[in-house]
């Protein structure tokens, strides 16, 4: 998925990043730095295994934008086990690719995405556990 420009979807996206807010009272949340020093934030919700909103924030730069609303777009709708299986390569992929210089913001997307589907499935295994006492 390397190529030498922006495809339009990405572009638009850079300009219009979709989702991008914090959630109220998200089921899950992350928020993690690139070794580029940028930061990205993900917010979930979820309802009875399915995601029903994802947003996000970034400190980073245009690609970056275009990334993780693309990650917000993929999830949303899909149920967590389904939105766990998430990679760069589908973020990519569904961007029309990237020039290589900025794959890794499809990586740090799609590794924030998961930590914050993560953390929902750890709060969920911990109220499973209160539940048995
Ligand atoms: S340059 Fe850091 S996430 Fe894009």
């Amino acid at each position: 998925m390397i190529q030498n420009s922006y495809s339009a979807r990405a572009v638009e996206r850079f300009r219009n990043p979709r989702n991008y807010e914090e959630l109220e009272e998200p089921d899950g949340h992350a928020v993690l730095t690139g070794p580029c020093g940028d930061t990205m934030e993900f917010w979930i919700q979820v309802d009875d295994g399915i995601v029903t909103a994802c947003s996000f924030k970034t400190t980073g730069c245009g690609p970056s934008r275009a990334c993780g609303s693309m990650a917000t777009e993929l999830c949303e709708g899909k149920s967590v086990a389904d939105a766990l299986e998430l990679e760069q390569v589908d973020i990519l992929r569904a961007l029309g690719g990237m020039p290589e210089e900025h794959q890794h913001c499809a990586l740090l997307a799609a590794v924030t995405l998961r930590a914050a589907l993560e953390e929902y499935r750890k709060h969920q295994a911990d109220e499973e556990e209160q539940v048995k006492g």
